[in-house]
């Protein structure tokens, strides 16, 4: 077999923020038709890789090689002009325009007196290559998250990008959303065009990748072909020991009933959900992607209203105008959109961690700097945070990171209930053993959680008991351990339950 001509070469890069070495001497080769996994924990340098290559970084040290010379890439512009085309983990385009605008965004046909005529038909011409559903005049806050992805794939390949990066594309997809991607990657494969994947789920690495290269605290550790290495492998790499990744599930008195809630209805996402939940309990909440378990929860929570429904906390009935009122009445919820709600960027993560509780550092009438410090330091370090310091700015750390920063800011308020919704979306394996020894801490100390999580495994080895939801409303309850037949403590009902239809077959 003879080796292809390489795409592009990362060689001997370094880049250092302000207390932090981010890359040091990292090289790599991308070659045609081929898919490469960039894999390791938070904070590793897979994003910062991603903003070198696409010029939104410059690199210390080191350069890159394409089309047989040194590049340098001074802005994204440059980078995109070389063929580079991202997805990035947090995607900037824009909402109020159209999709054919966001795909030509910068290069649209005409120049500058613009033909639209030509702009729509060539947008349609891509979007029918991807086999996408919608049209290029729908504007984008129409789309799904799923099919902003597909926009920005689209607006790769109206610039015939001979190198795609994707900087964890499916974590807010559902399964089937992600079968649609991993068919659109296959088809840019066959293109001959080279992909860069980063992703936190072996699963997706196993199936997608043809190569790997794994970064620990911002060197490479290792690189290979993904046919000839394991995931116990990967895992020792990335994180330097050994993880175990069973879910110990904590054996703890389930005490009196402490959230009831009612027939919660609103007028389109979910009807009549009915359920109680009971100090140190884990009620895990399934269902696939778009089931109206984010929506019931944000309801709970005072984001939206409910038509109809009741939430009574231990035998009172609350009247839960706005978050607040819930955060007053003991209840704390963890979002799963990190980007738009609960965290902020330009801010420390101490203020980020302390905002939601500020109340509890009051001393003397003053604000105690010490006692603010010593609840970020306690709880940033038991979920892990990486950051050079505790004031550094939220917008400064990595995707995953900022993400266990605002776990924290919710923990801080000393909930009677939290909810977590997809807690741990984007953290790498490490990091989600710690979440989730953390959840059976929260349970034990009398706290009632609520699961919402789209992984079965980790429904499965933290709760107590299973709701599982579909198409807006509660399709069945499971109790750990107990049951038969459809209504047994098993991957398969739980599955079954969740996607409508008669026991399935379980994708594990
Ligand atoms: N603009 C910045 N200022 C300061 N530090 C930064 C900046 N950007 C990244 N870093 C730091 O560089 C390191 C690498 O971050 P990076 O975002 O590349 O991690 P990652 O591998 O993508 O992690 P994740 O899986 O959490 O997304 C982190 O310690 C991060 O805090
Ligand atoms: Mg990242």
């Amino acid at each position: 077999m003879t080796t292809p001509q390489p795409v592009l070469s990362l060689s001997h890069v370094s880049k250092s923020f302000p207390g932090v070495r981010a890359l040091h001497d990292v090289s790599f080769t991308l070659y045609p038709g081929q898919v490469t996994a960039l894999i390791g924990e938070n904070g590793a340098g897979k994003s910062t890789i991603v903003k070198i290559l696409t010029g939104i970084y410059v690199p210390d040290e080191g350069e890159i090689v394409g089309a047989g010379k040194v590049q340098h890439f001074a802005s994204p512009r440059d980078s995109w002009a070389a063929g580079i085309a991202a997805i990035h983990q947090e995607t900037v385009m824009f909402d109020e325009l159209s999709v054919a605008e966001n795909i030509f965004m910068g290069h649209m046909p005409g120049g500058r007196f613009i033909d639209w005529r030509e702009t729509k038909s060539r947008a349609r011409e891509l979007l029918s290559r991807i086999e996408a559903d919608f049209d290029a005049d729908a504007p984008l806050k129409t789309l799904s998250v799923a099919q902003k992805h597909m926009v920005e794939i689209t607006r790769a390949l109206s610039h015939d990008a001979s190198v795609i990066i994707m900087d964890e594309p499916t974590a807010a997809l559902s399964r089937h959303e992600i079968d649609e991607l991993f068919r659109i990657v296959a088809q840019l494969k066959a293109e001959g065009r080279s992909i860069i994947f980063i992703s936190h789920k072996f699963d997706e690495i196993f199936r997608l990748s043809d190569r790997w290269v794994c970064l620990r605290d911002g060197e490479k550790v290792g690189e290979g072909l993904t046919s000839d290495v394991t995931e116990p492998e990967l895992v020792r790499l990335m994180v330097g020991r050994p993880i175990d990744q069973v879910f110990p599930k904590r054996d703890i008195p389930i005490g009196r009933t402490v959230l009831e809630v009612k027939g919660l209805t609103n007028a389109t996402e979910f009807a009549d959900i009915s359920f109680s939940l009971r100090k140190g309990e884990i009620l895990g909440l399934y269902g696939l992607v778009g089931a109206g378990r984010s929506e019931a929860m944000q309801c709970v929570f005072g984001m939206s209203q409910p038509t109809r429904g009741s939430v009574a906390m231990e035998g009172v009935a609350l009247s839960i105008r706005e978050p607040i009122d819930a955060i007053h009445a003991g209840i704390s919820y963890v979002p799963e959109d990190r980007q738009d709600q609960g965290a902020f960027l330009p801010l420390g993560i101490r203020e980020n961690i302390t905002m939601a509780s500020l109340a509890g550092h009051v001393r003397n009438f003053l604000l105690s700097p010490l006692s603010e410090r010593m609840a970020t330091r306690a709880l940033g370090g038991r979920l892990s945070v990486k950051a050079a310091h505790w004031e550094q700015a939220l917008g400064e750390l990595s995707g995953g990171n900022q993400q266990k920063v605002v776990i924290a800011k919710w923990l801080a308020t000393k909930p009677k209930i939290i909810i977590l919704d997809e807690p741990t979306k984007g953290i790498d394996v490490g990091s989600k053993a710690a979440v989730h020894d953390f959840i059976g801490e929260l349970a034990e100390e009398g706290l009632a959680v609520i699961l919402v999580s789209s992984e079965l495994p980790e429904i499965m080895g933290l709760s107590d008991r299973v709701i599982v939801m579909h198409e807006g409303r509660i399709a069945a309850q499971f109790e750990r351990g107990k049951g038969t037949g459809a209504a047994a403590w098993s991957a398969e009902a739980i599955v079954a339950a969740a996607t409508g239809g008669p026991m399935q077959e379980h994708a594990a």
